[in-house]
């Protein structure tokens, strides 16, 4: 590799040791910034030209240089260097190649402090906007989906036993809730990451006229940062964001883990398109809901991406150290992992076939009007605490029977409830009476469930 002088090299006496040079790069994961490196270096000339610290001419050869080592960066025709340590100043010493001693004075009034700061702040902004569309089109595939099964029945669980019938239409909804308040909390956390660092330059600001408005301005930001200390060792919002995905991650691996459960032979509630599925080597018969159990499995390593933030930011004095450099790695991932596990499920939603007939049947098994029974009784005047004594021994004499509650004659049914029951009793002990009858906001009624699709596409 050829190396020249660094450009923070005056001060010493030796080479840096050839493994700490590579040891303290970040050029090998950093140089994704390059995009946002350059924009901000853009701004911040402009600004030095418009206070008069450089002069236009100046300001034109150092944008001009700066697009063209853009352009080669684009075109894979840009060489990146190890010994030049970081994105920063690869750009820097390959302006300088290019432009020559003009290229040097980019970096009056800034420091590679706030200039990281800023560059991941205007990269985690764009994937902020990236994510929040692609979670936009999978609350909307939810809501289709919802809407084609208002009325399908299945059986709701509570520790996974069959505990009341419910919609899928209605089941599908909760979901939507939950990633609605995903979206909710990366727009949330898009205000904080989007405030300006640049100015703050190492740790104490300028003593160059600087214009922080108009760089604040040209780069987007809705703000300036008001601490200089805090604006280079801030990483809240890169911590924020991961806990963001994390707890995304979080749904959508609950999703799939019921994708996973519903997919298979036992249950057969749904049918996942053969293109979100993969086959075994060995056993021919098979097709495995791979695409679920991945995103599943990438829950975890978004959960390590916070941890590590976390734990990289609590013992940092003010303000910036090398340690922030540890930033990036587990940002990018979770950047990464979340994009891409809301584009698999944005992909699979839409194609998931539901098996209306394997979920009504599980839905018959185990009892589930139980409740609309105790429920009948107790509006004929029975208290609920007894009401729930008689459908108990009900249940276990129907169990004993091998019959389902309403498999049971007028005259068995009376025999636990008394005078209470009468052959009214029979529709509270439907599927479609039982759905149907729980009729108010947020219950699972088919009428209710086409209210809250309404609803809901108004709040996407
Ligand atoms: N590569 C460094 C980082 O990622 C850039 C800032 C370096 N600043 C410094 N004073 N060494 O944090």
């Amino acid at each position: 590799m050829s190396q020249d002088a660094k450009l923070w090299g005056g001060r010493f006496t030796e080479a840096t040791d050839a493994f700490v040079e590579t040891f303290t790069a970040s050029v090998g994961f950093d140089r994704r910034l390059y995009h946002h490196d350059i924009e901000g270096s853009i701004a911040h000339a402009t600004m030095l030209a418009s206070v008069g610290v450089l002069s236009g001419d100046e300001r034109d050869r150092i944008v001009s240089g700066l697009r063209e080592i853009h352009k080669e960066i684009d075109e894979g025709r840009f060489e990146w260097r190890v010994d030049r340590e970081d994105v920063h100043m690869n750009v820097e010493a390959r302006l300088i190649e290019l432009i020559g001693d003009t290229g040097k004075k980019l970096h009056t009034g800034r420091s590679r402090n706030d200039q990281i700061a800023t560059d991941i702040r205007l990269y985690l902004r764009d994937a902020i906007d990236a994510i929040d569309a692609v979670e936009t089109e999978l609350l909307d595939a939810l809501l289709e989906l919802a809407a084609r099964h208002t009325d399908t029945v299945m059986p709701g669980f509570t520790h996974l036993q069959p505990a009341q019938p419910i919609t899928f239409g209605h089941h599908l909804l909760a979901w939507f809730e939950m990633l609605l308040r995903d979206r909710e909390r990366l727009r949330d956390c898009r205000r904080r990451v989007n405030v300006l660092p640049l100015g703050a330059a190492a740790l104490a600001g300028t003593t160059f006229p600087i214009d922080r408005e108009a760089v604040a301005s040209a780069l987007g930001f809705d703000a300036v940062a008001e601490n200089s200390l805090d604006a280079v060792s801030d990483r809240d919002f890169a911590i924020e964001f991961c806990a963001t995905a994390s707890l995304t991650l979080v749904h959508l691996s609950r999703w799939c883990e019921e994708l996973v459960l519903w997919s298979s032979q036992q249950f057969g509630f749904v049918e996942l398109p053969d293109r979100f599925c993969t086959g075994s080597s060995i056993m021919p018969q098979k097709k495995n809901p791979d695409v679920p159990e991945l995103v599943r499995g990438k829950s975890g390593r978004v959960t390590g991406d916070l941890i590590a933030l976390l734990t990289l930011m609590k013992s940092q004095p003010l303000a910036y150290n090398k340690d922030n450099q540890e930033d990036k790695e587990p940002l990018f991932d979770a950047v990464d992992t979340l994009r891409d596990c809301l584009t698999a499920m944005r992909g699979l939603i839409p194609a998931v076939e539901a098996r209306p007939e394997r979920m009504t049947a599980a839905a018959r098994l185990g009892f589930t009007t139980a409740t609309d029974l105790a429920d009948y009784l107790v509006r004929r005047q029975v208290p609920f605490r007894d009401a729930h004594e008689i459908v108990g021994r009900a249940v276990a004499f129907a169990l004993d029977q091998g019959k389902d509650l309403d498999a049971l004659t007028l005259d068995e049914l009376k025999r636990f409830g008394g005078d209470a029951i009468e052959a009214g009793v029979f529709d509270v002990l439907t599927l479609e009476g039982s759905v149907a009858a729980r009729n108010h906001i947020g219950g699972t009624a088919p009428a209710q469930v086409r209210a809250a699709i309404e609803r809901a596409r108004a709040r996407v």
